[in-house]
């Protein structure tokens, strides 16, 4: 309140004297002569009000570009979803999760140094495949697949569609 003072009295002494009056009211000046002062002023206290707005906004983004942190691929290493801690899976099983694509899917750990993950969905005609360690079975028509996604029994004749995992600081993320 005491800046828009500071700020709109100067403008009312400007605007009257532009109006040819006394920098001060005085109590025989009408009422319609006093309302165009007042008028006036708001106005043009207005613009100010919004250029002031329009550089306090373009200031302030610029500011905000140049704080803003600049990132690099060496920065933070890409990573994409995590499927699971690594320690959340013994050697020799299994989980099942959502890829990112919605589809089923299982991340094996056929040895503890190794993670492999493989969309659970049967290459036959589409029935979900079941972990049946070491391999996956398809209810269906009975297909198999070992742990490498390999068919070992058909009728399917393709192999499950791997998915690429890591182990990124002890998480087994989508790669
Ligand atoms: S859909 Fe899996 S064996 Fe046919």
């Amino acid at each position: 309140m005491k800046m828009m003072r500071r700020v709109l009295l100067p403008l009312r002494a400007k605007v009257r004297r532009k109006l040819a009056l006394l920098t001060r009211g005085t109590p025989d000046e009408g009422p319609a002569v006093q309302e165009d002062v007042k008028r006036r002023t708001a106005l043009r206290g207005g613009l100010i009000a919004a250029a002031t707005t329009v550089v306090g906004v373009a200031a302030g983004s610029a500011l905000g570009l140049a704080r803003r942190p600049e990132t690099s691929p060496e920065d933070s290493p890409s990573t994409g979803p995590v499927i699971a801690a690594a320690a959340d899976i013994t050697a020799g099983s299994a989980k099942p999760f959502t890829a990112p694509n919605g589809a089923p899917a299982y991340l094996l750990r056929p040895t503890p140094d190794t993670f492999l993950a493989f969309n659970a969905t049967c290459t036959h005609q589409g029935c979900p495949v079941s972990y049946v360690g070491p391999g996956f079975r398809c209810p269906c028509h009975g297909s198999t697949f070992d742990e490498n996604g390999r068919v070992t029994g058909g009728p399917a004749r393709a192999s499950l569609i791997e998915i690429p995992v890591k182990v990124v600081d002890g998480q087994v993320t989508i790669a």
